[in-house]
């Protein structure tokens, strides 16, 4: 199902109750009524036709194929995916945490493996902020560069030379797979921690972890086929403008 702005608000999170944290990221608080999609994101001053692109996206895999947020800017998407990394790292990781805290301290036979879990998980927060951080110091700063420099048709010198060095390619090939590690965690969880474990926190963390799993390809796939894409095209038509420029005044 596709949502379209005239749809009521409530009835996308009856839909996909997953939305509900994306709806939360736009700044948007529940308590809406009966208002049309439209409405709401009018009242919160959100781009409508972004926030349908990103719900759409989010509860559609193939939604992509169909294009759209390609006419977004850099800023909106850089924005919305910013957002949800102070998801992961505020809100989602330390709530799973405290979840396999309380499964540690319900547990009391086979403690040890609890244990591991917790420290499972630690390796993955410590992998997860590694790899925000790195989108966030040195990612996203540079693709906000480019797209300013495409739509301003002026370049610095220093990121001529940084392009030269350094391409979006290079981080479509480094871009780790940070869904991966995320399997390993459910799969300790359903098949091999003893049935002993409390039953009650073990399911809470299990949910946690397929929200965070399905967020996170989400996320992925909008840096991935979309940002990329969009920096990849920037790229080749500011190195052919600039090469020349520089060419020309080289033949001067
Ligand atoms: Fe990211
Ligand atoms: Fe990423």
């Amino acid at each position: 199902m596709i949502f379209t702005k005239d749809m009521k608000m409530a009835d996308l999170i009856h839909k996909n109750y997953l939305l509900l944290s994306i709806i939360s990221r736009f700044g948007i608080l529940l308590g809406f009524g009966d208002k049309s999609v439209e409405e709401v994101c009018n009242e919160y001053k959100v781009n409508t036709y972004f926030f349908l692109e990103i719900v759409n996206s989010c509860s559609n895999e193939n939604y992509f194929t169909d294009v759209q947020l390609k006419h977004f800017s850099i800023h909106s998407i850089v924005g919305y995916l910013r957002k949800t990394h102070k998801f992961y790292i505020n809100q989602i990781v330390p709530e799973i945490q405290c979840l396999i805290t309380n499964l540690y301290q319900n547990c009391f036979k086979q403690k040890e493996n609890v244990k591991l879990l917790l420290n499972f998980f630690d390796e993955y927060k410590n992998e997860l902020t590694i790899h925000v951080n790195r989108e966030e110091d040195v990612v996203y700063p540079y693709v906000l560069n480019i797209e300013k420099a495409y739509e301003t048709k002026k370049i610095s010198d220093e990121l001529f030379e940084q392009m030269k060095n350094y391409s979006i390619s290079d981080y479509l090939n480094e871009h780790s797979n940070i869904e991966e590690k995320l399997l390993d965690l459910k799969n300790l969880i359903i098949k091999y921690l003893p049935p002993t474990a409390d039953f009650k926190y073990r399911n809470k963390v299990l949910v946690k972890l397929f929200q965070l799993e399905k967020d996170v390809n989400d996320h992925s796939r909008i840096e991935e086929k979309v940002m990329a894409p969009k920096i990849l095209n920037m790229e080749k038509s500011l190195l052919s403008h600039f090469s020349n420029d520089n060419q020309n005044s080289t033949d001067e």
